[in-house]
């Protein structure tokens, strides 16, 4: 531990070399570790968004770009698209593929910190997390953030790693999570222990109902959550309230 440094500058700075470190072969063992299954979640997530055409999307935490491309899909060329990672080399990466990939007019990729968004207040029209909740250090500061830049009415699609639900897949999950995943990590990005802390960081997280309460006492109104693969993933689509409108008068379960 650097000198002086807290528990949560200590995740933050260890979060930031690990994902610069691996970044080369980040898109490979996603591909791998997932058998291409989070691209078709990041699609889903992309279109939970309900971006309009036109409008404007944020991506945090958006690693080499998957989210964003399939954002800039629904926001078409007259739409903005930013995607924002605080690791220098995800963005290096990202940015390249936007320069080979023929949707990408709309896309920028910036260097920045999920807990201190460089945006002013309601600037977009949707925010999505892939992958990335999980990571952040101070995940209230993170959804604040979101919840601040999102404007009244716009939404929040966070994808995350969760708890499958049947005993059986959970334990054969737990057994590739805590013995396969972090073989195969470690032999194709060369990172000693990226990919042990992946299983290790999944199981700590909440569970959809507790997310949930995070994102009301965060001031989201919680719309559904889709469990993917028995619960494998879960897709959580959150509202910031919009004061006009008279549905966010009532509480969703009144
Ligand atoms: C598991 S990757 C997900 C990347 C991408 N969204 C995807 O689904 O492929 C997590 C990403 O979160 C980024 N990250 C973690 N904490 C962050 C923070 N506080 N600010 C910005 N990026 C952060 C990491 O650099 C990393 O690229």
């Amino acid at each position: 531990m650097t000198f002086g440094e807290t528990p949560v500058e200590k995740k933050r700075r260890y979060v930031r070399e690990m994902f610069d470190a691996i970044a080369h072969r980040y898109d490979l063992l996603n591909h791998i570790l997932s058998a291409g299954l989070h691209l078709r979640w990041k699609r889903l997530a992309a279109a939970a968004s309900q971006v309009p055409r036109g409008g404007r999307a944020l991506d945090v935490c958006a690693g080499t770009g998957d989210l964003a491309f399939f954002l800039a899909l629904h926001a078409g060329p007259e739409g903005i698209v930013v995607g924002v990672d605080f690791a220098p080399e995800m963005i290096r990466i990202a940015r390249e593929r936007a320069s080979h990939d023929p949707h990408s007019e709309a896309v920028r990729f910036l260097q920045g910190d999920a807990e201190r968004l460089p945006f002013l207040d309601g600037s977009f029209d949707a925010v999505t997390i892939g992958f990335g909740i999980r990571n952040v250090a101070n995940v209230d500061q993170a959804l604040q953030e979101m919840y601040r830049v999102l404007r009244p009415g716009g939404r929040l699609v966070v994808l995350e790693f969760s708890h499958p639900k049947p005993r059986l897949v959970r334990f054969l999950y737990h057994l590739y999570s805590f013995t396969l995943i972090p073989w195969i990590g470690r032999l194709l990005s060369g990172h000693p222990d990226a990919y042990r802390y992946l299983p290790t960081s999944i199981r700590s997280w909440p569970n959809p109902a507790a997310f949930n309460r995070l994102l009301e006492r965060c001031g989201f109104q919680p719309l559904n959550c889709r469990l993917l693969c028995t619960g494998i993933a879960a897709m959580h689509v959150a509202v910031k309230p919009d004061p006009f409108r008279v549905e966010s008068l009532f509480s969703p379960s009144g």
